[in-house]
């Protein structure tokens, strides 16, 4: 009696020392760098330098040198980023623009936005990226672009993507939200950051990205010395010269105080999406052969995954009791994402056919996200694995 008191008392301990689970712990990881912080956005508040501010500057050249990219065009959001990229290319109303069913909305959004016509296609399976088969199916003579997204922070299959734009002369808009850091590696050995291989990339840096600002922030990413010069009027006005407008624009700026923050960060990616690695490794060690749950592949050498979420499929068991039964132990979790886009009102078309998106479909009904984040430790990898695990083997 003695003996089993004591083992709960040293549950409830350990539990009870442990630190508080988050699906994202951006206060903790700010604590590292607060000094940094601080100081830098002190300066902004003491110069005024609030827009277009020297840390604006420095952001876009640091960030150049990190990709291996000959622009960066800095904007206020990754949405943003999307739209200005497929006004820069000049896509007109009803090009067919083609894109993953199985994203966040606001890749579909823009192109509805542009009046372009979006056309949703299946994923696959493994990576839950675009499918490159359904590409190819979907292909007409109005097809102008092609946008995969690069799911979770993996990249894409890129080579694949390229060899089909190219036979079709179509533009590749890759959606980078998710995946800054990662490589795309090609079959000749060689590798790019994901984002830059395209004609133009497009990302975000909403604070919960893995490079994310204090507030919202996006960039645009080309190796197009024309397109970057049409690309940077269009976030301002449509201005090359004050005051002159040669184009539509839009207003889209990233505020000095965010480029401070991400001045700060940068230099910490590599070290971030390292720790973002590490967690997903002692995660899929733990699920290591049990039946009902697909862990996301990790192979050690591999950079090509930055785990902007940590995504379980989970098969013959009970999904959503799962979800509950992790909540309840004060685990956050979530389903990203609950509803593909071809089933959202805003996006429904009578040309789509549910036997078209059989991954898609499947996905919604499997996936479950686990925290990750560059904070997660050891004590609550183990606390939330063994928790997962209790259920699905009761
Ligand atoms: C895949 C994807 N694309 C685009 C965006 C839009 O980025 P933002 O929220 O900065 O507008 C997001 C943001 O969550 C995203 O996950």
């Amino acid at each position: 009696m003695i003996r089993i008191k004591l083992v709960v008392l040293r549950c409830f301990k350990t539990h009870f020392a442990m630190k508080k689970i988050q699906m994202v712990d951006l206060k903790g990881q700010y604590e590292h760098i607060k000094e940094t912080v601080n100081t830098a956005i002190q300066e902004i508040l003491d110069n005024t330098s609030y827009i277009n501010g020297p840390q604006v500057h420095a952001f876009q050249k640091n960030l150049e040198d990190y990709l291996g990219v000959k622009h960066v065009i800095p904007c206020a959001n990754g949405t943003d980023a999307l739209q200005i990229a497929m006004m820069g290319l000049g896509l007109q109303p009803g090009d067919e623009v083609i894109t993953a069913d199985f994203t966040f909305a606001a890749t579909v959004e823009v192109i509805a936005l542009l009046q372009l016509k979006p056309v949703l296609v299946d994923v696959e399976l493994g990576n839950m990226n675009i499918s490159i088969e359904a590409i190819k199916k979907a292909i007409t003579p109005k097809t102008k672009a092609i946008v995969p997204v690069h799911l979770f922070g993996r990249a894409a299959n890129m080579e694949a993507i390229m060899r089909v734009a190219q036979e079709h002369n179509l533009y590749v808009i890759e959606d980078n939200a998710q995946a800054i850091g990662a490589n795309c590696r090609f079959s000749d050995g060689s590798k790019k950051k994901a984002g830059t291989i395209g004609h133009v990339g497009a990302t975000s840096f909403f604070p919960s990205k893995n490079l994310g600002c204090y507030g919202d922030g996006g960039a645009i990413f080309t190796n197009d010395d024309a397109l970057a010069h049409t690309l940077r009027g269009i976030v301002n006005h449509g201005m090359y010269v004050r005051y002159h407008h040669d184009v539509v624009g839009v207003n889209s700026r990233l505020d000095s105080i965010q480029a401070a923050v991400l001045n700060a960060k940068l230099p910490l990616l590599d070290q971030y999406n390292a720790a973002r690695q590490n967690a997903a490794r002692a995660y899929s060690k733990a699920f290591e052969g049990h039946d009902n749950i697909i862990a996301p592949s990790i192979c050690d050498s591999c950079d090509c995954h930055v785990f902007h979420q940590y995504t379980l499929r989970i098969i013959n068991a009970d999904r959503d009791g799962l979800m509950q039964h992790l909540l309840d132990q004060g685990i956050p979790c979530a389903i990203y994402y609950p509803i593909p886009l071809h089933s959202q009102k805003a996006y429904a078309d009578a040309r789509y056919q549910e036997a078209d998106f059989p991954i898609t479909n499947q996905l919604v009904k499997e996936v479950l996200s686990l925290p990750m984040h560059t904070e997660l430790d050891a004590e609550q990898i183990d606390f939330i694995t063994n928790a997962v695990l209790s259920y699905l083997t009761k």
